[in-house]
């Protein structure tokens, strides 16, 4: 399975986190690369088998609490993914309140299969990497194993 984990980072750490995640699937054998979530192309996204799409959290830690703003907009400027499965994450100081359901939302729009997602605060959250790729991995295998648009 190819895996493509796409980020949105602004200073840097959704960033290390993407790569922290790349490099917990090579170490299961996988095929992992990262991209930065608004330069990659439909030639990179149609190879990958599965994504994983990241983005930090922006907000008024009460209000206005989301996905980064370029993000949404890459999000939304996806082809149609038909059905591919897909998990997200985000990286936040102090909670993601809606951040995950909105990802998911904006993924399910461009046609992903979402199979879970995990926020990452940035306080010593590296460490919940592995477990999150051990929870990710037999997920994504299953929904990619399923024809699109079938029930799991
Ligand atoms: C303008 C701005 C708004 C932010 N708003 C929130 C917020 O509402 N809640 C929160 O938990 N973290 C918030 N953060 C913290 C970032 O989500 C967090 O530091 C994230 O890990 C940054 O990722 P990056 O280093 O990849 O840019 C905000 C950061 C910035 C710069």
């Amino acid at each position: 399975m190819r895996i493509l984990i796409l980020y949105e980072s602004r200073r840097g750490f959704t960033l290390t986190v993407a790569r922290a995640i790349r490099d917990e699937f090579r170490a299961r054998g996988m095929t992992a690369t990262t991209c930065a979530l608004g330069t990659v192309d439909a030639g990179t996204l149609a190879a990958a088998d599965a994504l994983v799409v990241g983005s930090w959290v922006a907000g008024k830690i009460v209000v206005g609490v989301g996905p980064a703003a370029e993000a949404i907009r890459a999000i939304g400027a996806l082809p149609d993914l038909d059905g591919r499965p897909v998990a997200t994450f985000c990286t936040c100081d102090v909670a993601p309140k809606g951040t995950l359901a909105t990802l998911e939302d904006l993924l399910l729009e461009r046609g992903a299969t979402v199979v879970g997602g995990f926020a990452f605060r940035r306080r010593g959250s590296l460490r919940h990497v592995p477990a999150y790729v051990d929870a990710i991995v037999p997920a994504l295998e299953r929904a990619g194993d399923a024809p699109a648009g079938a029930e799991a």
